[in-house]
Formats: structure tokens, C-alpha cells, sequence
């Protein structure tokens, strides 16, 4: 194992703080002075267009930002990453989600074994299936076709195919639709199988471990839910759970445990992390829904910017200066959170999605050594789309006391290029987009308020003090590839600052105490009173509330 590199003893670390100490953001004069900026500092990844002129960026920024990323060899860990170096090191893990989305006839042979060869091999029976599924050869037990997926995890086994889902609705088959259930509050289960029908519905049980809480029982109650309509209805159920179950896993003894087929079983390795795991076969939902082509198409998206990261020159390579910006915003300007404002109601859950990929992977206080990290890491990443997010927290944004960074995203083209008369909704929706960066940006003086008329004694209210760095994110369209440019950027974006931090990105220890408490307090929420009197006094109030209440 190397030794993680303590980022604030290196000598770009210390020109950083130089340069904050005499930075004073003023976008106004910045442009005003140079007319090339806007140009200088935008970039093209793939399909991504992506603009830093309003980032708190300057040629010594940059040029630092970019020794830092030297200094703490970002090129060396992200070759280690691309080769299947075991950098996930407290779980002793390769980490290669890039691998998931090469080239067939790339090769990659890690811990002894050709993983390219691997995945493909697992792509070509997942299109397969979805094939038959999607042409309504698969029949259900009464001889239907299946047209209800019902995706059934957590985690990287919700979130990235819910988000995915939802973005590419435009490239769903018609006739398919997939629902998805992820909480262990049993309303979840209720609510999602509402009026589905069982002999048309396709279970998918996505777990990587195939031993997630929330997932098994959910999965449990969807069986027997499933099992208890067929005999309502006098349908025999003899082969009915391997026409409407299907797993996607890691641990394929658990799932054969379980009562589901080996046939019936999509896998993938423990070098797939959760949080970057819907370009494996946990996306076979979003399989089914949009085709194999289109996920192909989703697949290469992503490949296009792990391409880019991995050859494009540190002063060009788009993942690596947002990552690397991400740590001058957390580190020197104190910024506690990011927000990501997609102008696409496509990617309503982009940011839900973002959360677990960020704050799972870089919510940390150890390097990946075990010592204690020696400064901030991990801001919180959230975010609604635009432009129902303009009239709800943007007024703390733009006057707030908090600093903020935000990535805007928004695409030249609409799905629905609706009219009314002469306005093109889309450019009225755009119109948006754009304002917002520039009102950030630029703000409003006191003298302009006054200018417009306003009472002396509302002008300061009224004022916008602008200089608030923002990213902006284009693209032609939303496709699938293009949503596998946006996750894969974001994915490196993760990665960069990780390194940056020298913490351990892969791994998600912080997760398992509360899971832990949670199965020991079983006893004594059941009513078991010594369990019961072992608790914390607050604990055991908020358990007594609970049985009294219960009714
Ligand atoms: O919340 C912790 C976690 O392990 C995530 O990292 C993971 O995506 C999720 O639980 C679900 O895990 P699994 O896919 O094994 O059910």
C-alpha cells in the first residue's frame, strides 16, 4: 500500500492558500479585462460542453490547481485505478467501473482474470433476456408478456436506475414500465405495487451482497405478495417465481438460496462499488426499458469520458479541473456544499442520485492509511431541477451568507418542442439557465437598484452582491450517452477530490453502525423489557413512546 500524500504539506497546497489570501472574486472586471475568458476557461468532454469563465479560476489557479494534482500524483492513482489496482484498500479491492464499460475486444486481465471478457459475457444475457422480455417472448405464467418491472434495491441498487430511468423516459419502449422499490417502510412496497398485475410483472432483485435488509425483506414481501394473488386468482404457481423473478448480484449463492434460478441471475464482481455500479447489470432495468442498443449507446457514453480523463492534458481535462476546483471551494473558501441544477425535468433525480455518489465516496475523516485526515473533505451535493429550485432556495444562493457552488446543466435541444404562438417553451425555459449563472455571476450594485427607482431604505436589500462561482454543463441533447458522459464526469469529479484528500473513495464503513443498532434493537421494540431497560435513556423513551402509541 503507498502512503496516501498529506495534500497541505505539498508546496501547491501552500501557493494555494497565497493565492486565496489575495483572491477577491470580482467576475465584472474579470471579463471586462479579458475578453478571451469566457473561451479560455470552457472546455469540451465528449458531448459536454462545459464553461469555468464564472468558477473562481484564473491562469495562477489553474496552473496551481493543476501542480496540485501532480503533486499528489492523481495520474498515477487513476492508472492504478484503470488497471485494477487494489486502491479500494480497506476492503482490499480493485475498482474498476470503468472496466464495465470498454470495448469488447479491449482486454484487461485483473487478480488473474480477463474482466472484459467477463462483462461482456454477463451484457450479451442481460440484452438477451431484455430482448425476449421487450418482444414479449417471456411469458408470465399465465402465458402474458411482462410489462411491469419492478426493480427491488437500495442504495447503487435504486438510485442509479431510478435517476437513469426517469432521464431516458423518451426512450422507453411503450408497453414497459418499471416502478421501484427501495425503503424498508412497508408503504414502499404497498404503494409501488398498487394496482400491478401480477401475471405481467417482472421482479428484479438487485443486491450486490444479496444480504441488504431493506432488499431481502422487500423482496420476501414482494414474493409473497406475488404468490398470494396468483391464488386469489385459482392460478397454480407451479414455475411462477423463475417466470417473474429475476436477481442481479454479486453473491450468486445467496441468490440461489433465496429460491430464484441460476439461470434467472445476472452477476457482477466485487470490484463494482454500489454507488457506481448502473453500468454493470444492476442497470438491467434501464435495459429492459430503453434496449439493448440504447443502453450500448449509455455504456459508450461513459467510455467516452473515461477516455478523456484518462488522455486529455491535465489543463484540458474536464473531470480533473472540476474535481480540482471542487477542493479550492471546500478547502480554501470554507464551502460546505455544492449544488447541482439540472434544467431537464429528465434528471429530477440526478442530484439524489449525485448524493450517494459523492457522500458515500468522500465523506471521510481517515486517509486511506488510517490517519486522520488533516483537512475538510466531503461537501454535501444537492440540487432540484431548474426552474422549481429558482423559486425555493435559490434566494440563499444568490443572497445568503453561505458560499455555493453550483453546476448548472441544460441541453440545446427539448424533447418536447412545444410552442405558444411564437414562444418556444424551451428557449423561455432557457432563458432560465442562463440568467441565473449570469445573475450569480454579476450580481446587482446598490447604484443600479437605486437607478431603477427603489426607496433608499429597501436598497440593500435589493442588491445582489454576484461573484458566486458556477459551472456550466452543456450538451446537444439528453441522450443515453450523453447521460453516461454526465454520470462518468461526475464519477472522476469523485475521484479527483479523493485523491486530492488521500482518503479511501471505495469504501462506505460509515454506514454499517446504525445498520448494526438497528438489528440489535429488534428485541426490544418487539417487547422484550431487559433489552428494553439496556438502552440509552433516549433510546428507550423513544421506544416507549412507540409502544404506547402503537395501536
Ligand atoms: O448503504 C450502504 C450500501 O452498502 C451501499 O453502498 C450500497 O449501494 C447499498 O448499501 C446496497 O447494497 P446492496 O447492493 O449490497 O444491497
Amino acid at each position: 500500500m503507498s502512503k496516501p500524500i498529506d495534500p497541505t504539506t505539498t508546496a501547491a497546497w501552500n501557493r494555494l492558500r497565497e493565492l486565496h489570501n489575495g483572491f477577491s472574486a470580482n467576475f465584472r472586471e474579470d471579463f471586462a479585462q479579458d475578453p478571451q475568458r469566457a473561451g479560455r476557461f470552457s472546455f469540451t468532454a465528449g458531448d459536454l460542453f462545459v464553461d469555468l469563465s464564472k468558477a473562481y479560476i484564473n491562469d495562477d489557479v489553474k496552473a496551481t490547481l493543476v501542480e496540485l494534482a501532480k503533486e499528489t500524483n492523481i495520474a498515477g492513482r487513476r492508472e492504478a485505478m484503470y488497471r485494477g489496482d487494489h486502491i479500494n484498500v480497506t476492503e482490499n479491492r480493485a475498482v474498476l467501473h470503468t472496466a464495465l464499460r470498454r470495448p469488447k475486444d479491449d482486454s484487461l486481465t485483473v487478480d488473474g482474470q480477463d474482466v472484459i471478457a467477463d462483462v461482456h459475457d454477463v451484457l450479451e444475457r442481460m440484452y438477451a433476456f431484455a430482448n425476449k422480455v421487450r418482444s414479449g417472448q417471456w411469458k408470465g405464467v399465465t402465458g402474458k408478456p411482462l410489462t411491469t418491472v419492478v426493480n427491488i434495491g437500495i442504495g447503487g441498487s435504486d438510485l442509479g436506475p431510478v435517476m437513469a430511468y426517469e432521464a431516458l423516459k423518451p426512450y422507453v419502449k411503450d408497453g414497459i414500465e418499471c416502478r421501484f422499490i427501495s425503503n424498508i417502510d412497508p408503504t414502499d412496497v404497498g404503494e409501488t405495487l398498487r394496482g400491478v398485475d401480477p401475471e405481467t410483472v417482472l421482479f428484479i432483485v438487485a443486491s450486490k451482497t444479496f444480504t441488504t435488509l431493506e432488499t431481502i425483506t422487500n423482496a420476501k414481501m414482494a414474493r409473497a405478495w406475488f404468490l398470494n394473488q396468483l391464488k386469489d386468482r385459482g392460478i397454480a404457481d407451479a414455475g411462477a417465481v423463475a417466470k417473474h423473478f429475476v436477481a442481479v448480484s454479486t453473491n450468486l449463492e445467496k441468490v440461489a438460496e433465496f429460491g430464484i434460478e441460476p439461470s434467472n441471475a445476472f452477476g457482477f464482481w466485487d470490484w463494482v462499488g454500489g454507488r457506481y455500479s448502473v453500468d454493470s447489470a444492476v442497470g438491467l432495468s434501464l435495459a429492459l426499458a430503453i434496449g439493448p442498443d440504447n443502453f450500448a449507446d449509455f455504456l459508450a457514453g461513459f467510455h467516452t469520458i473515461d477516455e478523456h480523463f484518462a488522455t486529455v492534458a491535465p489543463e484540458e481535462n474536464v473531470p480533473l479541473l472540476m474535481g480540482l476546483l471542487n477542493v479550492w471551494y471546500v478547502n480554501f473558501f470554507g464551502a460546505a456544499t455544492h449544488a447541482v441544477l439540472p434544467y431537464s425535468q429528465y434528471l429530477h433525480r440526478f442530484a439524489a442520485y449525485l448524493q450517494q455518489l459523492t457522500m458515500e465516496s468522500n465523506g471521510k475523516r481517515v486517509l486511506w492509511d488510517g490517519t486522520e485526515v488533516t483537512t475538510a473533505t466531503g461537501e454535501v451535493f444537492w440540487g432540484e431541477p431548474g426552474t422549481n429550485g429558482q423559486h425555493a432556495f435559490y434566494q440563499l444562493i444568490h443572497q445568503g451568507t453561505q458560499l455555493i457552488p453550483a453546476d448548472f446543466i441544460a441541453f440545446a435541444n427539448p424533447t418536447y418542442a412545444l410552442k405558444d404562438g411564437d414562444q418556444d417553451q424551451h428557449e423561455l425555459f432557457l432563458g432560465n439557465f442562463f440568467a441565473q449563472t449570469k445573475a450569480l455571476a454579476f450580481g446587482k450594485t446598490a447604484d443600479e437598484v437605486r437607478a431603477e427607482g427603489t426607496p433608499e431604505e429597501i436598497v440593500s436589500a435589493r442588491v445582489f452582491p454576484g461573484n458566486k462561482p458556477t459551472t456550466s454543463i452543456m450538451a446537444p441533447s439528453l441522450t443515453p450517452s450523453v447521460l453516461g458522459q454526465l454520470i462518468a464526469l461526475y464519477e472522476h469529479i469523485t475521484f479527483v477530490q479523493g485523491i486530492v484528500w488521500g482518503i479511501d473513495s471505495f469504501d462506505q464503513w460509515g454506514v454499517e453502525l446504525g445498520k448494526q443498532m438497528a438489528k440489535d434493537l429488534t428485541p426490544a421494540i418487539a417487547g422484550d423489557a431487559d433489552a428494553l431497560a439496556a438502552q440509552d435513556p433516549s433510546t428507550r423513551m423513544l421506544v416507549e413512546y412507540y409502544h404506547k402509541n402503537r395501536s
